[in-house]
């Protein structure tokens, strides 16, 4: 592909600049580069929670196995392929599949929803079902999935294990997994969060090399969000001052410095992003992302799946959100795609 032009000490400068004057040549530069390589267009990708089961420790996510106080849902296949008959009306492109690492999603069962919601409505299918054995994601690519997300969250691999406890034997590498997903022919699609207790601006400028090493098709990168029934929410509460804030601007950078790294990359302006204030999508959309995510999980699941606080309460989930996110996005000046939006390539 055609390499970023992003030093590492550039992006570093950058993502500890404070000043918002110097940041404009940043968002400027972020945008020219969005423009010229992946256009205008912002495509839509409707998003569906599946099951918030989850098998998993993670520190801090909301859904985690530890979490007794929350009660679990799996939507079954005719609920599902409703969604994407739904998506499909509303014109997008793409239907994503997300759910908690979740034994009971058998893999001929997804398999078989894919297959469905292919035959239906022949949107191009996206999943995010976390660390799945080779077997399976073949089995899904066979059924015609297309994209995969796995988020490697932080290349530092000792805050990552503090963070994400490996499952029961080997411990997966989820940069590899990342390779395996390419071979298997899907567009691969990861991702990091910003403000994690103990991360550093150092590791955040390796995060943005390991995109572009990885030659990633999507990648999306949001602020953690402290969730009050999780060790980390409750240890982020505890905190001191953090090298690396959770806010919306230095969310910004990153997304910026994404896309000056990967210029062809799917990019969202992510709902994380979007909890963080009124005003917040439409920065991520203006300093280089060009996808949003309307959430289309049936809303009697939607408090459910409740990964980081108030997920279910930003705009999108209201009703009306997923007809009035085409008004928002012609009010930046932009288009509204309806194709699959697959990843630019020349
Ligand atoms: N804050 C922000 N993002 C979170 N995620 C999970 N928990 C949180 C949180 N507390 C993100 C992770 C994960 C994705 C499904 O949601 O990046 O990969």
């Amino acid at each position: 592909m055609a390499a970023g032009a992003l030093e590492r000490t550039e992006a570093l400068a950058w993502l500890a600049e404070d000043d918002e004057d110097r940041l404009e040549e940043l968002w400027r530069r972020a945008d020219a580069v969005r423009r010229e390589r992946v256009g205008d267009v912002v495509h839509l990708r409707g998003l569906v929670e599946i099951s918030n089961h989850c098998s998993r420790t993670c520190r801090y996510c909301g859904i985690n196995a530890r979490n007794h106080a929350l009660s679990r849902y799996r939507m079954t296949a005719d609920e599902i392929v409703e969604s994407a008959e739904r998506i499909a009306r509303l014109e997008y492109g793409t239907i994503v599949l997300q759910a908690g690492e979740d034994p009971g999603i058998g893999a001929g069962w997804l398999a078989d929803v894919v297959r469905r919601i292919k035959s239906a409505t022949g949107l191009s299918v996206t999943l995010g079902m976390g660390e799945r054995p080779r077997e399976e994601l073949a089995a899904w690519r066979d059924a015609g999935a297309d994209r995969y997300l796995l988020k490697f969250e932080t290349s530092d691999r000792d805050l990552y294990l503090r963070i994400h406890p490996n499952a029961s034997g080997e411990p997966v590498d989820r940069i590899a997994l990342l390779g395996t997903l390419k071979e298997l022919g899907y567009e691969a699609g990861s991702g990091v969060m910003i403000g994690i207790p103990g991360q550093t601006l150092a590791s955040l400028a390796d995060d943005i090399e390991v995109f572009a090493s990885l030659d990633l098709d999507m990648v999306g990168v949001g602020p953690f969000l402290p969730h009050p029934d999780t060790e980390l929410g409750r240890e982020f509460e505890r905190g001191e001052a953090r090298e690396v804030p959770n806010t919306a601007l230095m969310t910004c950078k990153v997304v910026a410095l994404t896309r000056l790294a990967c210029p062809e990359a799917n990019i969202p302006s992510t709902t994380a992003l979007s909890t963080l204030g009124p005003e917040a999508r439409a920065l991520g959309l203006n300093r280089g992302a060009n996808i949003v995510m309307p959430n289309l999980t049936p809303m009697r699941y939607r408090a459910l799946y409740e990964i980081y606080p108030a997920k279910a309460k930003v705009d999108e989930s209201a009703l009306s959100f997923p007809e009035r996110v085409a008004d928002i996005i012609r009010s930046l000046g932009r288009e509204v795609g309806t194709g699959p939006g697959g990843r630019a390539r020349r």
